[in-house]
């Protein structure tokens, strides 16, 4: 059966004072009511998008988007949506008229509920949308009815790289959710963060599908320290992303586009390596570099507090060796 009715309510967990600080705190950072915990950005996504449609809605979402590419198909089993999907630009944003003509209604056609926004972009390579970007397709989705939610997984590297404050960004957008782990370094945990009413069906949902957390204090403890003291670090990330990207271009057989390097990923071909994707991956991997591939000629590396930029040279000499030893 359809879920169209709004769920029960059930006792919430969330009585630890680590957890509510963290949450509280959150909540002020990005500029919203509220904000519930939540283990991973799949699930904050999740939750998202079950509180803002119901069974058979159609959500937009850009093509190469984190939430229908990587996430087990979450939006088919649980709030039961339709993803419709549209192209962005060369760097992943969409087009707000593009948008805006995606929400002429149709006759038989099913309802458009939701727009998911992705800032920064993952398989374009960590590119940064504008936020005038952001506030047209927010202008465009609110005045044909749609909500916004941000995939903001990485939306501090976002606003560093654009050089605003993250609230310029999550103004833009009526929920949002943010990964603690990742660039901010805690060891797990996300943030879903939106209105009060939003983060109370959150939390209810959370529940339900077995995310409820009780004695989670100890981790909530990590995802104050990293909103306290891994922000304002993220552009030594994207500095070291540089570093790699620059080296990456000197070495025949890889193709990489620079100006798709904005933040703390690095993303290019290696067809002309002779290797495919997987075979580089690998190779890399025996001598001690972690990445992992997007397609089977593109390749994904990421730069985090534990990588200096002096291990970024390191890299960039494996590299080389590997694609020498390959030919
Ligand atoms: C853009 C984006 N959204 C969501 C997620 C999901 O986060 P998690 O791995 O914590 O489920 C990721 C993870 O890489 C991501 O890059």
């Amino acid at each position: 059966m359809p879920c169209t009715t709004r769920w029960w309510a059930t006792k919430d967990t969330a009585d630890d004072p680590t957890v509510r600080r963290l949450e509280e705190l959150a909540a002020e950072i990005v500029g919203k009511e509220a904000s519930v915990f939540c283990v991973s950005g799949t699930l904050a996504n999740l939750l998202g998008v079950m509180c803002h449609t119901i069974h058979g809605d159609e959500i937009i979402c850009e093509d190469e988007s984190h939430i229908f590419w990587y996430e087990s198909a979450g939006l088919a089993l649980l709030p039961a949506v339709q993803p419709f999907l549209m192209t962005g630009d060369r760097f992943r944003a969409l087009d707000p008229e593009h948008v805006k003509a995606a929400l002429k209604p149709l006759s038989s056609g099913p309802s458009r509920r939701l727009l998911c926004l992705e800032n920064t972009h993952n398989r374009a390579g960590g590119t940064v949308m504008p936020v005038e970007t952001m506030k047209r397709l927010y202008d465009v989705a609110h005045a044909g009815g749609l909500k916004v939610h941000l995939d903001g997984a990485r939306v501090f590297n976002a606003a560093h790289a654009l050089g605003v404050p993250v609230t310029d960004i999550t103004r833009h957008c009526d929920s949002l959710m943010f990964c603690l782990s990742k660039g901010l370094s805690a060891p797990m945990g996300s943030m879903l963060c939106g209105s009060k009413e939003f983060i109370d069906q959150a939390r209810k949902f959370r529940k339900a599908v077995g995310g409820g957390l009780r004695q989670s204090g100890v981790v909530a403890a990590a995802g104050i320290v990293a909103l306290e003291t891994m922000v304002s670090r993220l552009p030594e990330d994207h500095k070291t992303a540089q570093v790699l990207a620059e080296g990456l271009a000197e070495i025949p057989g890889i193709d990489i586009d620079l100006e798709s390097v904005q933040t703390n990923i690095v993303a290019y071909d290696v067809s002309g390596t002779g290797m495919d994707a997987a075979t580089y991956v690998k190779k890399l991997a025996a001598k001690g570099v972690k990445c992992t591939s997007h397609t089977q000629t593109r390749i994904r590396m990421v730069t985090h507090k534990d990588v200096t930029q002096a291990d970024a040279k390191q890299a960039l000499m494996i590299v080389r060796q590997v694609i020498e030893e390959s030919r």
